[in-house]
């Protein structure tokens, strides 16, 4: 998988674009990517295949020129479970900010461990904030720990969707689109959907933000107050540590 006429989605297109070429992707953009990278993690965790991935990162997806995600990167995945076996065991490797709690913390891996770095990814796309950010303030260096909060309420998502894509989704659409993502981040596997569930959660919502009539903008969204100058940061040019697959514990 992978033919690489790519355009990065990481470091440039839509998370960081201050002093870049690169325009941030639009909110349906977004949504094919998503949409597009889930298909390829669902494949690989099929019946047939049966192939965890472990290193689902938004560097792991590159895009060709229709933003067709493609992904890259198998040299951590790993046959799935067999037979009774609930999980895999192995060396815990992957990339900081990404690898589900109970992989971090057991080294058991199942196709639920994707779906937890699908989630952070996703938050990613959502909020066009990285998975692990040093240059943020404190308390917003962990994009999970710091998002998890606002996820479920439909007055707070607004604190964290991208605010370079108002005017671009729903409410319904964004609110849909931060409930799967916290359900993908669910602390315990079992509670997290499957792959084949995400693709369907966002087929539909491709589907009715395609057909949506009314967009959230300045004026018909809540009134919240911001509670840092993200925007101001997010626009600046700032050097990022680039994340990389290593043994996590070494
Ligand atoms: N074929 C490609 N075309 C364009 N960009 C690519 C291609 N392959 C990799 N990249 C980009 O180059 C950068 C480095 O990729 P690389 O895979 O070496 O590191 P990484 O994805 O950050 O970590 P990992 O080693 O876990 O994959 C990433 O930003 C990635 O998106
Ligand atoms: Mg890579």
């Amino acid at each position: 998988m992978g033919i690489c006429l790519s355009a990065r989605i990481k470091a440039e297109s839509p998370f960081n674009t201050g002093g870049s070429y690169f325009q941030p992707l639009s909110w349906n953009l977004r949504l094919k990517v998503a949409l597009g990278a889930a298909k390829g993690v669902a494949f690989l965790h099929g019946a047939e295949t049966k192939v965890i991935y472990r290193d689902f990162k938004t560097s792991n997806i590159l895009l060709d020129i229709n933003y067709n995600a493609k992904l890259s990167d198998f040299g951590l995945a790993k046959d799935g479970p067999t037979g009774d076996q609930s999980h895999v065991s192995t060396r815990v490797m992957g990339t900081y900010g990404y690898a589900a709690p109970e992989y971090l913390a057991t080294g058991h891996l199942t196709a639920k461990s994707d779906v937890y770095s699908f989630g952070v990814v996703l938050l990613e796309m959502l909020s066009g904030r990285r998975a692990v950010d040093k240059n943020r303030p404190s308390g917003e260096h962990n994009l999970v720990e710091w998002a998890k909060p606002y996820l479920a309420s439909k007055r707070k998502i607004f604190r964290i969707i991208d605010n370079r894509l108002e005017g671009q989704y729903t409410l319904e659409g964004a609110y849909k689109g931060a409930t799967l993502a916290l359900r993908c981040l669910s602390t315990e596997g079992k509670f997290r959907p499957t792959m084949a569930e995400v693709v369907t959660v966002l087929e539909q919502l491709q589907d009715s933000s395609e057909t949506g009539n009314i967009r959230c903008n300045t004026h018909n969204r809540p009134k919240i107050r911001r509670h840092s100058a993200d925007d101001a940061r997010s626009r600046s040019v700032t050097a990022y540590p680039r994340p990389s697959a290593s043994p996590l514990y070494a």
